[in-house]
């Protein structure tokens, strides 16, 4: 979704700016723009479609400039034109927005109504207006500021830079935002995602919400500054010092970020031994080891959510606790029965979704445990649950999560056995270098995943299909393929084919069964139900399984032997490669698929 970059320093602006707006490209946007200072008078150049539009006008220009907001615009709120691309200014103010304000249009007639003028059909361009109009009301920039907020509804991130100085002002409410400096350079920087600014900062501050942060290089003391809405010095932030290098975030020998991340996952499954396993996580471990729940509500969105579905399975396998697992949206609106013996578990890869924050804060709100299973360190998620389970996952620069999916389904194995109190290193170790091993071998063989994909891809549509541990696995599976190969597929219950969608079955449909030992009478005989009718079969099954390999028109045996709890993470894997392979073949745009964003951080 929206991104946003602020730089002041003693350098150059622009480039950090339009750097920092390239890593966020994966986030999914449809128009970039940037606005900067020059002898005291802010210019603003903005550009509908890829960031490339942009930057051959400042090719052009050739700006000089040592304070400049960037924005990459993921359209809410009026269409995509370079009009309502971001940012919005006029001679006195520039401002970046990311989020939705909920009253902009009351807010809206209301600066009609004493003669402000809209250029744009953003909600953004409110704030903006308001922020003019009060600038005439208060003494500061800063009161004008606080003001404006106080106005709004809704979650939002501003970023806000005046003709009058080199300082630049951010604040948020539900949004993400960060702030950098660069205390050996004299730099500070401003993002909605730290990813940005690896490599500019030595130090990342995490503000908490309705906290108003005054980046001044110049302020040798205190170059970031909090404050509260009442003007006092605020403490409500945190610090992040840890640096991450730069090579995380290239695609190195691998043509897609997607496929590249599939290829870490071997590495990444042992590294949650060695993580859970240290000193420091044995703590954790410690601190959660046999917590008893009345009941326990999952809520997360998309891949998560299927995450969430298996993990739904280990923690009522061990612990015979009740779990529901929902989708984040729904769970929300739906009015819950929460009782303050219950536990939220939130899982979400960017810590930054939208729907699972506003779970998070519903349970909350009626006294239950919060605990996340996350990727972000610091993200928003983080900071509000109680117990953070860490994936280790490393930067997904890729829309389509996989790498996350595997290592949030692999703690979640973790976290039940240790609220069932039978965690154990050398079982965790054996099954996770186990896993990791197969999982290797499976990468190994991605160029027989490659002809599968070659001999299906043009079908019409595609079923897949699973049962029990692999239920969760084919909803993920049509998942990846609907997103990144823009096809239309479906994930079934294998029992449910005939309760309706078997009359979609033809020669030109493909059903791609997941038949693994466990259930294995019945999903077979579900398969059989799709061959009678002609549908294409590819199955994924246990290796050398005649029975299978005979009645499938492509068949991939896996090396399943010595596994316990997570052959559903093999069975994903394969299905990873052969949507990826679908869309390659297809020509769609892997990292970035149309329409979507990497972190849905509106509703
Ligand atoms: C699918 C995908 C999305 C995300 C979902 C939740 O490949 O990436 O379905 O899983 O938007 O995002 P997080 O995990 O960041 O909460």
């Amino acid at each position: 979704m929206c991104g946003i970059v602020g730089y002041s320093g003693t350098s150059d602006a622009v480039n950090p700016v339009v750097e920092g707006l390239a890593r966020l490209e994966y986030r999914g946007y449809d128009s970039a723009g940037i606005s900067y200072r020059h002898d005291g008078e802010l210019h603003i150049i903005k550009k509908e479609g890829k960031l490339e539009n942009l930057k051959k006008v400042l090719a052009q220009l050739k700006p000089v400039s040592s304070t400049a907001i960037g924005h990459t615009r993921w359209a809410t709120h009026g269409v995509v034109n370079d009009t309502n691309a971001h940012p919005h200014g006029n001679d006195r103010v520039s401002i970046v927005h990311n989020g939705i304000i909920e009253n902009a249009n009351l807010l809206r007639e209301e600066l009609k109504a004493s003669g402000l003028e809209f250029r744009s059909q953003t909600d953004s361009e409110v704030f903006l207006n308001l922020l003019t109009f009060n600038l005439d009301k208060t003494e500061t920039l800063k009161d004008a500021i606080v003001t404006t907020f106080n106005r709004l509804e809704g979650n939002s991130a501003f970023v806000i830079m005046s003709k009058d100085s080199h300082v630049l002002y951010s604040i948020k409410r539900s949004a993400p935002l960060v702030c950098g400096l660069n205390s050996k350079s004299e730099e500070v920087f401003v993002s909605s995602d730290p990813y940005a600014l690896v490599g500019f900062t030595n130090k990342i501050y995490f503000p908490e919400d309705e906290v108003l942060c005054e980046s001044d290089y110049r302020n040798v003391d205190a170059p970031v500054q909090f404050y509260e809405l009442d003007g006092s010095i605020s403490k409500r932030f945190k610090i992040q010092q840890k640096e991450v290098k730069l090579d995380v975030v290239s695609k190195g020998k691998y043509e897609h970020f997607m496929l590249k991340e599939i290829h870490e996952q071997p590495e990444l499954i042992k590294k949650l031994v060695s993580v859970y396993f240290s000193d420091h996580g044995l703590e954790q471990l410690k601190r959660i080891e046999g917590k008893k729940f009345q009941y326990i509500h999952i809520a997360a969105c998309g891949t998560a959510l299927h995450a969430g579905l298996v993990i739904k399975n280990y923690i009522e396998a061990y612990t015979k606790t009740r779990v529901h697992s929902d989708f984040a949206s729904e769970f929300r609106y739906k009015k819950p029965v929460l009782n303050s013996d219950e536990l939220g578990l939130f899982i979400s890869q960017s810590g930054e979704t939208a729907d699972t924050l506003a779970c998070q804060e519903l349970c909350t709100g009626a006294g239950l445990k919060s605990y996340s299973i996350v990727n972000t360190e610091g993200s928003t998620l983080y900071r509000n649950c109680e117990e953070n389970m860490l994936i280790h996952a490393g930067i997904e620069i890729g829309v389509a999560s996989t790498k996350a999916f595997t290592q949030q389904v692999l703690v979640g194995n973790i976290l039940a056995k240790t609220f069932a109190g039978i965690i154990n290193k050398e079982e965790i170790t054996k099954e996770y270098y186990l896993l990791s091993e197969k999982v290797s071998k499976i990468l190994d063989r991605e160029e027989e995943i490659k002809q599968i994909a070659s001999e299906i891809y043009q079908r019409n549509g595609f079923i897949f299909t699973g049962r029990g541990a692999q239920f969760p696995i084919a909803l993920e599976g049509a998942l990846k393929l609907k997103e990144i190969a823009y096809v239309h597929a479906e994930g079934y219950a294998a029992g449910e084919l005939k309760h309706g969608p078997i009359s979609l079955i033809d020669e030109n449909m493909v059903n791609i069964a997941i038949v693994t030992p466990d259930l294995y009478d019945k999903t077979l005989s579900n398969a059989e139900e799709v061959k009678a009718r002609r549908g294409i079969m590819v199955i994924l099954g246990d290796e050398g399984n005649k029975e299978l390999s005979a009645m499938s028109d492509h068949y991939f045996g896996i090396d399943m032997d010595g596994l316990t709890d997570t052959t559903p993470i093999l069975t994903n894997i394969v299905l990873q490669l052969l949507s990826y392979h679908i869309a390659k073949l297809k020509g769609t745009d892997i990292d970035k698929p149309r329409n979507l964003a990497k972190s849905v951080t509106v509703e």
